[in-house]
């Protein structure tokens, strides 16, 4: 029996399975299964009220999991899907409370990951999943960061190798009368406006439990981050070493040519492999046990707005 047979037998039986998907793994269950679905906040740690992601293998079953779909959306799935964008819609009244945490509206995304979609199209069903990795840490980008994660709480990982995207999918908000991006992901507002046919909104309210990713505090690593300008950071560099503490550094390494023994994750001029390498590098400085970790923040433009949104959660997250 192949692997990706072996995974959709165990998400018929109620078990969790573990899959990538282009932006980061997801720990995967039966969205049609209330005790699968229990068993992922259990796994995660994660508070009962907050709501799942389902994941479909096309968008031809957006009726069984939503109703009053607007047009946009078929508009976006048909441009957007399988990829990096989940949409937020009005639940079908089968859509178990589990799943929404309780609210009229379900989220629901197709991945384009060739694993998960093998996987999807096996199982034939919708797969609650949310990132693999412990309630309020940092998204498993890889098959062996889930296993640091989840180790044996989860039955089986499929490994489909790094994700390519590296953050989380863009959330768009469609149930209200104007389109509204709750979380900023690699398919920017731009993309979606040409598609729309004017700018979405932009932030979902603030702290809102209806997106974990908006809880301040959240995709942090252990040790503490500190998020500083760039033209700021030779300073805050001096204080942290006049201070004594040890620091790992995820910058520019330009930046720290006076400095050799530092460790530093260089950081990519460009936002997309930015994003692509962002949890790994904290992942490994994190692993470093230092005592602060150093970002020095990349450009307050639209291009970088997802990863502006992730360093910002970290710093908070990690005090
Ligand atoms: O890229 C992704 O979206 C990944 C991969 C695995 O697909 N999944 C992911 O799931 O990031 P999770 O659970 O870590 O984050 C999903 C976010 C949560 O912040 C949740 O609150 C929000 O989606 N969400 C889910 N359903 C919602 C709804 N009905 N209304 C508002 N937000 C919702
Ligand atoms: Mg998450």
């Amino acid at each position: 029996m192949n692997d990706v047979v072996r995974a959709a037998g165990l998400l018929r039986a109620g078990e969790l399975v573990a899959f990538p998907t282009e932006t980061v793994y997801g720990l995967g269950a039966d969205a049609a299964n209330p005790l699968a679905i229990a068993r992922i906040f259990a796994a995660k740690g994660r508070p009962a009220d907050h709501p799942l992601i389902v994941h479909l293998p096309d968008a031809s079953q957006l009726g069984h999991w939503a109703v009053d779909i607007p047009e946009a959306a078929h508009r976006l799935a048909a441009a957007f899907w399988p990829g990096p964008l989940t949409l937020i819609l009005r639940r079908h009244a089968s859509v178990s409370d589990a799943i929404t945490g309780g609210q009229d509206t379900v989220g629901l995304r197709v991945p384009n990951h060739p694993l998960a979609l093998q996987l999807l199209r096996e199982f034939d069903g919708g797969v609650a999943a949310p990132s693999a990795n412990r309630f309020g840490r940092i998204s498993p980008t890889t098959a062996a960061h889930v296993r640091e994660e989840l180790g044996t709480a989860v039955a089986m990982i499929l490994d489909g190798g790094p994700c390519a995207v590296g953050i989380e999918s863009t959330i768009l908000d469609l149930s209200g009368i104007k389109a509204r991006i709750l979380r900023p992901g690699m398919l920017d507002a731009v993309a979606i406006a040409g598609v729309l046919g004017y700018p979405p909104e932009l932030g979902g309210e603030r702290n809102s439990p209806r997106v974990s990713g908006n809880l301040e505090a959240h995709y942090a690593p252990a040790t503490e981050l500190q998020l500083v300008a760039a033209a700021d950071f030779p300073q805050a560099l001096q204080a942290a070493l006049a201070a004594g503490r040890r620091i790992a550094v995820l910058a520019d390494p330009q930046l720290l040519r006076a400095h050799p023994g530092i460790a530093c994750y260089p950081a990519s001029p460009d936002p997309v492999r930015y994003a692509h390498d962002l949890y790994a590098g904290l992942r490994e400085l994190d692993a470093l046990g230092g005592d602060l970790i150093l970002v020095a923040a990349p450009p307050a433009e639209a291009a970088w707005r997802a990863v502006n949104d992730r360093l910002r959660r970290a710093a908070a997250g990690s005090k």
